[in-house]
């Protein structure tokens, strides 16, 4: 079967409502914290995607049962120390760095070792990153070249506490040792630099003895042993990250409108909404209510008359981390020169994104100038697209197929755009939502 989409035409004018589907970063938690609690857990919206089902299978081989009815999961949590550790265990986190590097915090006590695999895009990444300080706890790793997947872990018995500085404001490694934190006798504390912090909000929630101190640039984390997780019935928040997509089709638009109802706007994640509002983009929360510790809202976007450039400050670089493809396809519209710095971690995820984003541009007829960690995208506020683009060789990264649609869509010309099934992993429901904007046009 033909693994690619082919687009000739634009979106033009519309206006529509849309539903989005579950927040990916907090349906992986949700699972993970619910593997663990006393009972039943049920979650409503759980994102049924590739990175989710793999974080299911995880659950599943530590003994864990887990069913899904027609519109919810029901996780059987058989407390903290429940799972049913066994010899020769393989967990495979497919393509999701979410779940390889968190699980790995819950599982530093193993009394047998874990192999922990991933697809090709994975077993690319840094995992050094939580094996170091996992390694402070007491727990022994050994690594395909000291850095990547497959790995093995070798728990303890005899975990000690840590001081982390976690300077890279990555969640994923906050997060890892915030689990090997809740394992450990004593007290391990995080400095750490700004990220998403729904593990923290999750565990607040659940009264864990958790304590977080926000301070302007970073916060510091306290955590002790976890004796006890309650069951957790959740109501999973639509994912901005997958929103970004159509908040910025609209944003490219002319004359058009959006609403997306139920969407999280966790401050630490909408980075993408206080830039594209910085470059002229007019995009507005309503029905602003508290869930389980974490905001939620509707969205309203409506089409701007004209896209302005930007100096995009450092600070916002990790409450849009997941957006900077997407960004970018705003900058290539914007009148002037846009300025992105700063963003060593675009190249770590799923694919060298930097990279990729400045290729996607370079196609579309944009002129960039990089470094390693930075780029200047010199807009065209009457960009149209009228030749072929291929976009093809991109280690399957789901933000790579979804920000070349959008530009398609956007731009028009005459588009090949190969590893369509990559949207699995994140947004499977990506390509029908698209679809009912066409019937607009
Ligand atoms: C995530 C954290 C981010 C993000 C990823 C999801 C999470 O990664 O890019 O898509 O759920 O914790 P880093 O923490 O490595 O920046």
């Amino acid at each position: 079967m033909s693994d690619f989409i082919v687009i000739k035409n634009r979106i033009k004018n519309f206006n529509r409502k849309i539903e989005v589907s579950g927040d990916k970063s907090i349906s992986i938690r949700w699972v993970l914290l619910s593997s663990l609690a006393d009972g039943i857990s049920i979650s409503k919206n759980l994102l049924m995607s590739e990175d989710v089902m793999a974080a299911i299978n995880a659950i599943k081989k530590l003994g864990i049962k887990v069913k899904f009815k027609k519109n919810y999961c029901k996780i059987y949590g058989q407390g903290i120390d429940g799972y049913k550790y066994k010899k020769n265990i393989i967990i495979d986190a497919q393509n999701s760095g979410t779940l390889g590097r968190l699980i790995l915090g819950l599982l530093v006590n193993t009394p047998y070792p874990i192999k922990l695999i991933g697809d090709k895009s994975l077993s690319r990444r840094d995992f050094k990153r939580v094996t170091e300080p996992l390694s402070k706890f007491g727990a022994k790793f050994s690594l395909k070249k000291k850095k990547f997947l497959p790995l093995t872990l070798f728990g303890s018995q005899n975990l000690k506490p840590i001081y982390y500085n976690e300077n890279r404001g990555s969640a994923q490694c906050k997060s890892s040792v915030i689990f090997a934190g809740m394992r450990t006798n004593g007290e391990t504390t995080i400095k750490a630099k700004k990220s998403r912090n729904h593990t923290e909000l999750l565990s607040k929630y659940l009264k864990l003895p958790i304590n977080t101190k926000l301070k302007n640039t970073f916060d510091i984390i306290k955590i002790n042993k976890v004796k006890k997780i309650n069951k957790l019935n959740y109501n999973i928040p639509s994912d901005i990250s997958s929103c970004a997509f159509f908040i910025v089709l609209t944003t490219l638009a002319t004359k058009s409108k959006l609403i997306i109802r139920n969407v999280n706007i966790n401050s630490s994640r909408i980075g993408v909404i206080t830039i594209l509002n910085k470059m002229g983009a007019n995009i507005k929360f309503k029905n602003i209510k508290k869930y389980k510790g974490e905001k939620i809202a509707d969205i309203i976007v409506k089409s701007p008359k004209e896209l302005r450039c930007i100096n995009c400050p450092e600070y916002l670089n990790s409450a849009a981390i997941d957006e900077f493809l997407i960004i970018f396809l705003v900058a290539a519209k914007a009148k002037g020169i846009s300025y992105f710095k700063n963003l060593n971690e675009l190249n770590q995820k799923e694919s060298p994104r930097l990279k990729w984003g400045e290729k996607i541009l370079k196609k579309i007829g944009i002129k960039t100038v990089s470094t390693s960690n930075t780029i200047k995208i010199y807009g065209n506020p009457n960009l149209k697209i009228n030749k072929k683009i291929i976009i093809k060789k991109y280690l399957k990264d789901h933000r790579v197929f979804m920000t070349s649609m959008i530009a398609a869509l956007s731009f028009g010309g005459n588009w090949e755009i190969h590893d369509k099934s990559s949207i699995k992993t994140s947004f499977p429901q990506f390509i029908n939502i698209i679809n009912k904007f066409k019937k607009d046009v």
